[in-house]
């Protein structure tokens, strides 16, 4: 494994020193929202303590909060590799922002258009499509995932897409069984046709570099809470997009984006937490590489987790009762994020879940809004899954002491 600051990394983050019967907590719940960094949480409370304001003022605070909306908005450009500032939208989550894009979008759809969603997704990339495409009589499919390795392939694609088609939403990762989607291949199938496509990178994010440009997408939502920071939602559509259509906005709301997509007060604190992690990522980049940039962090990430994730496939393949369900080859790691969906023969997967955590290891168990995953692989009845869920700030014993405790469950 090429040398990570792991030890830097683990230093930034003070929820990693927790114990739990004396035993140092190991955090896998990063796929349900990850820890933040001691800087978060210090940009935060500074924010309450030295800017706490509305926009719109003639007084040194509200300045102050502009100057924080600004610097943020311009460091998730660079994040996603946007063209402008202005093309990234705050709100309440990543469910809230998608759910009003629907019915944005379902404006121009008719009885006969179409929607592709897939069975990987997470339901906040599922139901705010089915709900929208309901009210205008338009028909929904579904882009099944193949069950042999929990991931979507473009042939079964191909066979849905057509003229009618206004709309495919698909995720860059599954939150449960962390397979990677080609969503620069689904883009190229989605423009044929004129479809617009909407990516949800809530699970990818903290996993490796986002880029829009590279990717071909018309929207991409996040949310910051997986990726280091506070509980807020970002979207990203293209300027002129956001310039042309028509949004819900109260008067006098600027006409302009992004104002006009930002309904209400936004969470200035979480803006600024958001910046900071943005800027711990800089950090981090500066301790890998000569440089700042977000993209050499999430390149350094990217690598450091390949490593993990090799390291626990290779060895939860003796553990002779445990199933692993979505792509478990080592070989294969670079199509697949960190996170991990197992079984235990015989056991239920909060039972499981329990006893880990009362040994400090911190995972989720059950289906995580992936509910169509898990009903097609047949487990909504049994409780779901245990999602094992990496993150950079894991280290190499962290999974062994996670393989050691699953081999004594
Ligand atoms: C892949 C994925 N998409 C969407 C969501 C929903 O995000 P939010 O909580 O910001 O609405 C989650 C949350 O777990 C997720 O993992």
């Amino acid at each position: 494994m090429e040398s990570f600051p792991i030890a830097w990394v683990r230093e930034q983050f003070p929820a990693l020193k927790l114990s739990i019967d004396r035993m140092p907590a190991i955090f896998l719940d990063g796929p349900g929202g990850t820890q933040v960094p001691e800087s978060v949480i210090r940009a935060v409370s500074d924010y309450y303590r030295t800017s706490n304001s509305n926009l719109g003022g003639q007084f040194l605070t509200s300045r102050n909060t502009l100057a924080i909306v600004q610097r943020a908005r311009a460091a998730l450009a660079e994040f996603f590799n946007a063209s402008h500032a202005e093309e990234i939208v705050f709100g309440q989550n990543m469910t809230s922002l998608t759910f009003c894009l629907s019915r944005v979008l379902a404006k121009s759809w008719a009885p006969a258009s179409e929607l592709i969603v897939t069975s990987l997704d997470h339901d906040a990339n599922v139901s705010p499509w089915r709900l929208a495409a309901a009210e205008k009589g338009a028909t929904v499919k579904t882009w099944e995932f193949r069950k042999e390795n929990c991931s979507l392939d473009l042939e079964d694609l191909r066979r849905l897409i057509s003229d009618r088609t206004v709309l495919i939403a698909v995720t860059l990762a599954s939150n449960a069984v962390g397979s990677l989607v080609d969503v620069q291949s689904v883009a190229k199938l989605a423009k044929e046709v004129g479809a617009k496509l909407f990516v949800d990178a809530v699970h990818f994010a903290p996993h490796g570099k986002i880029d829009v440009q590279m990717l071909g997408c018309d929207f991409l939502a996040c949310s910051a809470y997986k990726f280091f920071g506070p509980h807020i939602g970002v979207l990203w559509a293209r300027r002129e997009w956001l310039t042309q259509t028509e949004s819900f906005k109260v008067r006098p709301a600027s006409d302009e984006p992004p104002g006009k997509w930002e309904t209400g007060t936004q969470s200035f604190e979480s803006i600024a937490g958001t910046l900071a992690a943005l800027d711990y990522l800089r950090n981090l980049a500066s301790r890998t590489s000569a440089t700042t940039s977000l993209n050499a962090a999430m390149d350094s990430i990217r690598r450091y987790e390949l490593g993990l994730s090799e390291q626990f496939l290779s060895s939860i393949a003796r553990n002779r009762r445990v199933k692993v369900y979505g792509i478990s080859d080592p070989k294969q790691v670079a199509k697949r994020t960190p996170t991990f969906a197992l079984r235990l023969e015989g056991m239920h997967p909060d039972v499981a879940a329990q006893k880990l955590g009362e040994r400090g290891v911190l995972v989720w168990s059950g289906h995580f809004y992936a509910v169509d995953l898990i009903e097609r692989l047949g487990l909504s009845e049994q409780g779901g899954v245990i999602r094992v869920g990496f993150v950079h700030y894991n280290t190499v014993e962290e999974v062994d002491r996670t393989l050691e405790a699953l081999e004594v469950l």
